[in-house]
């Protein structure tokens, strides 16, 4: 028998689990239906003028192309930690401490490769981002899934953790503003979890990817901000800016652990194109645009909230990201629930909470019973969704 083309591992991750979704969106499409899409983050405002601007202007400034500077040019590692500086209180050496990423999706997937030996287990919040699980794996290591739930504000449960921590437990993700509960944890909370890191020789990252993108009086506090040893944070231009299709993030921290990071990649990629880096040194030194998105998000926020509560759903309004994680009425599947939104009536698009959930080692899907909405489609259409869903019975039947 001939081998199966693709790797033991590669062939261990679950199938892709939208096919049915998608297939359902498609024949609706074909049959002339407005689909109104809030499935996958990827936003659909147009990348800020001024960054598509200087990105123009750094392909000619940097005609003569050769291949980007593995850790990221000097004028973009200022950039970053000017922006630390200024949003964050927080100074760091943008030599020694600071590093370019190619969007944050493939730092988060590659970090446990720079960190882990196989055998290490590696703690990730459920939900939670994929790559973080996926990542470890690939690394040889487990993932360890720990639950976020509303009862505790979506932090990690400590204690929980501590009672059935894995003898080999190495590294800690965490990510605050969550993706996809939309909590944010405060000073205090990052404090609990950085002593509880230090306190078991966990080595702790910290996805920052929506530290800009929050709706409450204060803006998040990072984790750099209360923790630097053993710390590495990502952040990443993706949703602040819009700028999703640029692919440039940076990590920022410990300098051991930015250095294991540079290490790994200089064998994996070249870095990141140096004109894409000028586009995103100019979105890093601008605001205007990041308080305009705020606003733009909460209004979305709000008009779908309000329609999903009218309905006698529980509030879930978000302190932050671009997610709305709603809870449904128990006895509703949240699969179920996802396919009765693509009935024509509705046509609208959310993704079923347990599909991007990992199942507990007690047997819970955090996920279950909960549904996910990207606000990423434009005003228009988030109104034309609550038009839809007031008008539509869909919970009941
Ligand atoms: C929680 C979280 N982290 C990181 C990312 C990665 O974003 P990017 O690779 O575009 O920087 C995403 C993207 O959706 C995300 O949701």
């Amino acid at each position: 028998m001939t081998r199966p083309v693709e790797s033991e591992r590669l062939r261990a991750l679950p199938p892709y689990a939208f096919a049915e979704i998608d297939a359902e969106v498609a024949e609706l499409r074909r049959q002339h239906v407005e689909v109104i899409d809030f499935g996958v983050g990827d936003p659909t405002l147009p990348t800020p003028g001024p960054i598509r601007r200087a990105c123009r202007e750094g392909v000619e400034r940097y005609a003569d192309a050769g291949y980007p500077a593995y850790a990221g040019a000097p004028f973009f590692r200022r950039a970053a930690a000017d922006w630390l500086r200024r949003r964050h209180g927080v100074e760091l050496s943008p030599d020694t401490e600071v590093t370019a990423t190619i969007g944050s999706k493939e730092a988060v997937f590659h970090l446990p490769q720079a960190l882990c030996d196989p055998g290490d287990a590696v703690l990730v919040p459920s939900p939670g981002y994929p790559p973080y699980a996926v990542g470890a794996r690939f690394a040889g290591a487990e993932a360890v899934p720990y639950g976020l739930f509303s009862g505790n504000r979506f932090l990690p449960d400590l204690e929980a953790l501590e009672r059935s921590l894995p003898p080999r437990a190495r590294l800690l993700w965490i990510n605050y503003p969550n993706s996809p509960t939309g909590a944010c944890a405060t000073r205090e909370d990052l404090e609990r979890i950085a002593a509880f890191a230090r306190r078991h020789d966990l080595l702790l990252a910290s996805d920052e990817a929506y530290i800009d993108l929050w709706f409450g009086e204060h803006a998040p506090p990072t984790l750099l901000a209360v923790a630097r040893e053993r710390v590495l944070c990502f952040f990443s231009l993706s949703k602040r800016s819009a700028m999703t299709g640029y692919r440039v993030g940076f990590a920022a921290g410990d300098r051991e652990l930015v250095g294991a990071l540079r290490r790994l990649k200089t064998n994996l990629d070249s870095g990141v194109p140096t004109f894409v880096q000028a586009a995103a040194a100019e979105a890093l030194a601008d605001e205007t645009h990041v308080v305009q998105m705020r606003e733009e998000y909460r209004a979305k926020r709000d008009r779908l909230c309000v329609a999903l509560e009218a309905l006698g759903l529980p509030p879930a309004r978000p302190q932050g990201t671009i997610y709305v994680w709603q809870p449904l009425p128990p006895g509703l599947d949240d699969r179920e629930a996802a396919r009765r939104l693509l009935r024509p009536e509705l046509a609208m698009v959310a993704t079923p909470g347990s599909l991007i959930a990992r199942t507990l080692p007690d047997g819970r899907n955090p996920g279950a019973g909960h549904l996910r909405f990207a606000l990423v489609p434009p005003p228009h259409l988030v109104d034309e969704a609550a038009r839809r869903l007031a008008a539509t019975p869909w919970l009941d039947r």
